[in-house]
């Protein structure tokens, strides 16, 4: 067995085992915390700006963006299974990512040498190279700033954690996987076209929506505005409650 093999096998073992060691209550876990100086972060609040190296070359958060969306995603470490796969995933998405005016930019707690390193395996097992950057954020400066460190969880590596950060820099949607989950990235898409869609017309999306099913009109859009602002039409459930067809796009056939 290689000393990388055996060094990443490992990796992944003490990952395993500290996070069934921390458990809440725990006083290191506490201690922790203010080691850390955790900053919380909510939905609205201006998304921190940062410059931390990256595969693609050190990157400063606000100017890298630009106009674009943002994904910013935290992983546990390099050289694990579950995140390699997220990885391809996303790499094998970046046509859905650019279609919608989205940068995504991923980040372990790794050095940029064992980014580089594990490029490669997840070029060879996921058959896709990686397109996007990865924040090599070994002194946990992003970590931190975005509330990644769950002590609970592991004591120093990040969760599965999504931000995502429109183009005024304002968080939209934050959500936390367990390290064992691999996330779903059609959700984040989905979650994406719903905040465009939600930012431009005075609509919601109903559970489980996708592109291209009816939406609900804003309670507080009188039905006279409704009238004119849905020319489609609309069925009204209830007086707060009425559905009509996706305003920004043609009828299907
Ligand atoms: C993984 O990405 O495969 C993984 C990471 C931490 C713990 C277990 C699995």
């Amino acid at each position: 067995m290689s000393s990388e093999h055996e060094y990443v096998t490992e990796k992944v073992r003490s990952f395993e085992a500290e996070g069934a060691r921390v458990a809440p209550g725990d006083g290191r876990a506490g201690r922790q915390v203010d080691l850390l100086q955790t900053a919380s972060l909510r939905l609205g609040d201006k998304a921190p700006d940062f410059t931390q190296d990256s595969t693609q070359g050190p990157i400063h958060l606000y100017e890298w963006m630009g106009d674009s969306w943002a994904v910013l995603f935290s992983h546990p470490a390099d050289f694990t299974p579950v995140c390699t796969t997220e990885l391809g995933m996303v790499a094998r998405l970046k046509q859905e990512f650019d279609k919608r005016n989205v940068k995504v930019i991923g980040l372990s707690v790794d050095p940029l040498f064992r980014h580089d390193m594990w490029a490669g395996d997840i070029a060879e097992t996921q058959g896709v190279e990686l397109n996007f950057p990865l924040l090599a954020d070994a002194d946990r400066k992003v970590a931190q700033l975005y509330d990644m460190i769950h002590p609970n969880a592991h004591a120093t590596e990040t969760v599965r954690s999504v931000f995502i950060i429109d183009p005024k820099k304002t968080v939209r949607l934050i959500h936390t996987y367990p390290a064992s989950t691999g996330r779903n990235f059609d959700e984040v898409l989905r979650v994406i076209d719903s905040l465009q869609l939600t930012d431009d017309h005075k609509v919601a999306t109903p559970a489980n929506w996708k592109a291209g099913d009816d939406v609900i009109i804003l309670p507080s859009v009188r039905n006279q505005e409704a009238d004119k602002l849905f020319p489609k039409g609309y069925r009204e459930l209830k007086p707060y409650f009425r559905m009509t067809p996706q305003p920004n796009i043609e009828p299907a056939e």
